[in-house]
């Protein structure tokens, strides 16, 4: 009996290299099962071989493990080449159109407001200004009281404040209250350009609660007006185009003195009159003025040494002129058939 036994595992060892090679998925489960299954050759000759005397043990154990080896290469070759057949099957049954148009992902583009405001810091930083930011909630001292707006000024009823609820704080009705800030925290001299949202109670077709401003100052010794009107023209001449004539009209804002605004020869009619400078010839773009001595000592610096002049500007208007927008709410509702257009 353990004479057959090896006998049988040396005749099985013969025939291992005579297996049949499977060709599908069926034969290869059958030569797995015959070999390998619970009854299969393999599992019933190593419980055989338990009865074997055990001097002749290693001897079975080894042919045992060759037979298993030789029948184990065959189903790993054939469980290799069957998946390999079966992707080549996969993509030669696969059609791929490879003319049909693709899919064109949508790209972003920079808002026309931001446009606007990149190219005003873009021609005042070029003019040696530095850009500066303050906080939208803001304190009454910053955006009132060290603008020389005293507390029952009737300037204050021009802004329509939100106040919050703790009197004190508000959302900042202008950029202006960078300039004292901007002056205490650097001291002169300086040139500042600070872009940034404000807010005012009013809402129509040219008016949101939510807008964008740019403030700009230069503090020097000896500034004049002189070089208030050379920088705003420069600025124009580079925002509009430089056949654009500028002029300058008394006004009056607390914190400048004297106070003027400055119009532009109408860029949609060059002048000549029509609909949107209402036969003028003029548009009103911007406030501006020398800044007034107690707004220089709330800043701290000295007015019989240092004096400056200041700007402000709403943004949405010069968005508006340039690109002949007539609804300020069309910046706002994000309509992609709009903001294509820029
Ligand atoms: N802060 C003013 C406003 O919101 C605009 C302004 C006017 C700013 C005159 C200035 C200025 O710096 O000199 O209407």
């Amino acid at each position: 009996m353990a004479a057959d036994l090896i006998a049988r595992l040396l005749e099985l060892k013969g025939q291992a290299p005579s297996i049949p090679f499977p060709g599908d998925e069926r034969e290869l489960d059958a030569l797995r099962v015959k070999y390998l299954g619970k009854s299969g050759i393999i599992p019933l000759l190593s419980r055989e071989m338990a009865g074997l005397p055990k001097e002749q043990k290693p001897e079975a154990g080894k042919l045992l493990q060759e037979v298993r080896a030789a029948v184990e290469t065959i189903i790993n070759n054939a469980t290799h080449k069957l998946k390999v057949e079966k992707i080549q099957k996969d993509i030669d049954g696969e059609f791929f159109d490879i003319t049909l148009p693709g899919a064109e992902p949508s790209f972003g583009a920079r808002h026309p407001l931001t446009a606007v405001m990149d190219e005003i810091a873009g021609i005042f930083t070029g003019m040696g200004f530095q850009i500066e930011e303050g906080p939208e909630v803001e304190s009454d001292y910053y955006n009132f009281e060290a603008l020389n707006f005293p507390p029952d000024h009737p300037a204050r009823d021009m802004q329509d404040t939100f106040h919050l609820p703790d009197v004190k704080r508000l959302l900042r009705t202008h950029t202006s209250p960078v300039q004292p800030r901007a002056m205490e925290r650097y001291g002169p001299p300086l040139s500042v350009l600070a872009p940034g949202k404000v807010y005012r109670c009013d809402s129509d077709v040219t008016h949101s609660p939510v807008f964008h401003q740019v403030e700009g100052f230069t503090i020097d010794r000896k500034v004049t007006m002189g070089d208030l009107k050379g920088t705003l023209q420069t600025f124009i001449h580079r925002l509009y185009g430089p056949k654009t004539n500028v002029r300058l009209r008394p006004s009056f804002f607390p914190f400048v003195e004297p106070g003027a605004e400055l119009d532009v020869s109408c860029i949609i009619c060059g002048g000549k009159g029509c609909r949107v400078c209402k036969n003028t010839g003029w548009l009103e773009v911007l406030g501006a003025g020398m800044i007034h001595p107690n707004v220089l000592k709330s800043g701290n610096i000295d007015p019989d040494t240092w004096s400056g002049f200041a700007f402000g500007m709403g943004i949405e208007r010069l968005a508006m002129l340039k690109y002949g927008v007539d609804d300020i709410r069309l910046f706002y509702e994000n309509d992609m058939r709009f903001l294509r257009q820029f």
